[in-house]
């Protein structure tokens, strides 16, 4: 049994963020962001939403556009470094409680931005091995709850938002997913980091009052693993596969920042139209970027049946990956 790629969902905020509305909030400048990072707007879900209610309406359309019963579905997985709770439950099982499905295992993956990978992987495995027939996966998250809105490094740089997808059991060899690699480095685990309320330095006033149930970031560090990072993956899984640049119809990077994008897409050779870029309109979401990207350029008509995509990600632990992947979805 093969595990194939079977539709795409997602679901943005209404509430848009500007840069102009973050230059009244912190000392920054439109110009600023759009020159470091490209971003020019981000979605802010309401108070009363929360990640598992983002995630939600993304899979109710994965699993419209998949043709499929809420019923077949046996396997949740969803990615998030922006859970509903602290421990516990894990939004999975919030989502499946509110999508009125239970019996079948749902597990949360905390692999920061390459946890849409992550959790393809896993779905993959499962289906492969026999275990699962239908798997959901989400990425989903609400950045905007764990970000420090007076922090000018980090605040210009996330928004929230969820994509969802079915992982089904296909003997179709052509519409098999052809590889994915993932792989973390503990070694860089401070360099994005939310340092408070865990158990290395549980929740004190102490915490609260630094800051540190927020996101921190060495921006220019990251940026500069980044790059080498992703774009050797790409490379690798490439040449594994004897497959060409030029044979990708779409790379579909995680949307961190526009300029790490153009340099993994120029070390390519890749032409423009092959890379989907929505980093401008919903700056990073983390897990939910790779997942709303893809969903952008299918409600945009772009992405067909047995078209080759090439996702890439690489976030905070640090984690990446990498996949080759046929859209098996119409
Ligand atoms: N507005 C104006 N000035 C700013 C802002 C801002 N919002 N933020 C920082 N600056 C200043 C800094 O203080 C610094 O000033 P100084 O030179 O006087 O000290 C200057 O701008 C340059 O700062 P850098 O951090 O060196 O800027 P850089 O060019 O590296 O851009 C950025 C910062 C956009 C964060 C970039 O480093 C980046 O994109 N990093 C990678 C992010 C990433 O890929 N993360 C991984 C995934 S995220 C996840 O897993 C959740």
């Amino acid at each position: 049994m093969y595990a194939a790629l079977r539709s795409i969902g997602a679901y943005v905020p209404k509430n848009v963020l500007t840069n102009a509305d973050l230059e009244k909030m912190v000392d920054t400048s439109d110009e600023w962001i759009t020159k470091r990072t490209g971003i020019k707007t981000r979605f802010i879900a309401d108070k009363d939403e929360s990640t598992s209610d983002l995630g939600l309406k993304a899979a109710l359309k994965a699993i419209e556009r998949a043709n499929i019963k809420k019923d077949a579905i046996d396997l949740l997985i969803c990615a998030t470094i922006s859970p509903d709770y602290f421990c516990m439950p894990s939004t999975a099982c919030m989502i499946a409680k509110k999508l009125g499905i239970a019996n079948i295992p749902a597990f949360d993956i905390s692999a920061a931005c390459s946890g849409f990978i992550y959790a393809l992987a896993s779905a993959k495995a499962f289906v492969e091995s026999g275990m699962a027939k239908n798997v959901l996966i989400i990425g989903a998250e609400k950045l905007s709850a764990i970000v420090d809105f007076t922090d000018r490094t980090t605040c210009i740089l996330f928004g929230d938002g969820a994509g969802a997808a079915i992982v089904s059991a296909t003997e179709n060899q052509s519409e098999a997913i052809i590889d994915i690699n993932i792989a973390a480095d503990g070694r860089y685990y401070d360099y994005l980091i939310t340092p408070g309320c865990g158990t290395n330095k549980p929740c004190s006033q102490e915490v609260l009052k630094e800051k540190e149930c927020f996101i921190k970031m060495k921006g220019n560090e990251t940026f500069k693993v980044a790059v080498k990072t992703l774009t050797n993956d790409v490379v690798e899984i490439l040449k594994k596969n004897n497959i060409a640049g030029q044979d990708i119809d779409h790379f579909i990077p995680h949307q961190a920042n526009y300029r790490i994008l153009n340099a993994v897409a120029n070390a390519l050779d890749l032409n423009p139209h092959q890379v989907v870029m929505t980093v401008s309109k919903y700056g990073n979401t983390s897990s939910a970027s790779i997942p709303m990207a893809m969903n952008e350029i299918y409600e945009e008509g772009r992405l067909q049946y047995g078209d080759l995509m090439l996702l890439d990600a690489f976030g905070g632990g640090f984690t990446w990956g990498s996949a080759l992947v046929p859209f098996a979805g119409r």
